[in-house]
């Protein structure tokens, strides 16, 4: 691979704006990052108020990963007003065997890599440590373990400074009709030479990397490797006493249902839950099978102002009973908003990184599977 070669980003969230960053820090001159919005894009899956910043997971090979992040965004002054330390609980019920394993698998893969969590006997324990948690939380049945080292990370402001830092660094964007890719020109020999944009330009290259997060799969194939489905997620407004009564609201996932909050966050007073769990599937529009020619589950190809303030009517019910779980005092109180957020889930968890079969010179970032 030569500094020189044109590289061309498709997606302009965390996988896109990371390789081009990386790519950039290495030399290469000639790089374009396309997208159907400037980033921070609204309906992105990296852009909103909070992602959570944790290194739990069985995994060792995702653990010592996002333990390095977690060591660069707890400690490099760049992230000093985007990420805020928050301890993170990690819990389960002993009669669902999904949540149980994935703790066992957690604790028993920071204990290989000698990382401190400490064991919650029950409820009560909880309770005792965290005096905010009012809730009933699971008693009997309860299993948990906290790790203090964890925290959460303003999304928003990291992809605009990712952004920056791009720029900074030489890394040209095309955004709106002319940055969005409905396709691919190739030659005899499966090579890419230009992406095709709604505005019916090429974007020519040499190499072209696709990191168009849940909307992958509605421009390649992906062969059952990745289904894009919709997540809920909830926000409740705090007033002024209830944000300094809950500042110190651990991070408390039940990953028996896959409910989770973030502790409260300062500029918006407002206190987010989501599901890491099943979530909705969504058929392109006739319009949109004509112009990306495929029929696989993908969020909405026009890019909108913000987020949409829409779930299904079934999809508030379980955010708040997560809510009533933790804290019983808000389990009545409106939503502020409620929205969807779109995981690309893949069958194991993996992340997909690899060239894709069809195509010599296209490299496949993604299946980013909600973690
Ligand atoms: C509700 C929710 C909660 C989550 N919580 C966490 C968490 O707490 N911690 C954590 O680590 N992870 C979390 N995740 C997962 C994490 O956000 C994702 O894995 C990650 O953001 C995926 O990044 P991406 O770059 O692949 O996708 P995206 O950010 O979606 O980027 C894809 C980009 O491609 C662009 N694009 C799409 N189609 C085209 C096209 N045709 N042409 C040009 N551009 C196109 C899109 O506009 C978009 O900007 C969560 C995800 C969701 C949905
Ligand atoms: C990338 O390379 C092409 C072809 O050599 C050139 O026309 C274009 O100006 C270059 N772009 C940048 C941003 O360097
Ligand atoms: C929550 O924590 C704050 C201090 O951080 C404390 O004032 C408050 O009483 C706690 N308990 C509840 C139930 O909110
Ligand atoms: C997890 O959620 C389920 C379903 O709402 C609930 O029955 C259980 O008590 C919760 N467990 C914990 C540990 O919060």
């Amino acid at each position: 691979m030569k500094k020189s070669d044109r590289i061309v980003v498709v997606g302009a969230g965390l996988f896109g704006l990371t390789a081009a960053h990386q790519l950039a820090l290495e030399g290469y001159d000639n790089i374009t990052v396309l997208d159907r919005h400037v980033p921070p894009v609204p309906d992105g899956s990296s852009v909103d108020i909070s992602r959570v910043i944790r290194f739990d997971y069985g995994d060792d090979a995702y653990l010592r990963m996002a333990y390095d992040a977690y060591e660069k965004w707890s400690k490099l002054p760049k992230y000093k007003d985007i990420f805020s330390p928050s301890p993170f609980i990690l819990t389960a019920n002993s009669d669902r065997p999904f949540g149980r394993s994935y703790i066992e698998k957690c604790t028993a893969a920071l204990t290989e890599r000698r990382l401190p969590w400490k064991p919650l006997e029950d409820a009560g324990a909880a309770k005792r440590m965290y005096n905010n948690l009012s809730g009933p939380l699971a008693s009997p049945g309860f299993v948990g373990y906290t790790n203090a080292q964890a925290g959460w990370a303003d999304a928003h402001k990291a992809i605009s400074q990712l952004r920056d830092d791009c720029i900074d660094f030489g890394v040209s964007f095309i955004s709106g009709r002319a940055g969005t890719v409905v396709g691919f020109e190739t030659n005899s020999e499966s090579q890419i030479q230009a992406a095709r944009t709604l505005a019916m330009d090429l974007v020519k290259g040499d190499r072209f990397i696709l990191a168009a997060g849940a909307w992958a799969s509605s421009l390649v194939p992906f062969y059952g490797s990745a289904l894009s489905t919709a997540q809920v997620v909830g926000y409740v407004e705090l007033t002024h006493d209830e944000m300094e009564r809950l500042k110190n609201l651990p991070i408390y996932i039940n990953f028996s249902t896959g409910w989770f909050n973030f502790p409260p966050h300062k500029e918006s007073r407002l206190l987010k839950m989501a599901i890491h769990g099943w979530g909705y599937t969504r058929p392109p529009s006739t319009q949109e099978k004509v112009v990306l020619n495929a029929d696989v589950s993908t969020p909405p190809l026009k890019a909108p102002r913000e987020r949409a303030n829409f779930v299904p009517k079934d999809g508030e019910d379980r955010p708040r009973e997560g809510l009533a779980e933790i804290l019983p005092e808000l389990a009545d109180r409106p939503f502020e908003r409620v929205a969807l957020c779109w995981y690309t889930d893949t069958p194991s968890g993996d992340f997909v990184m690899d060239y894709h079969p069809d195509y010599k010179n296209l490299f496949v970032a993604g299946g980013g599977s909600g973690q």
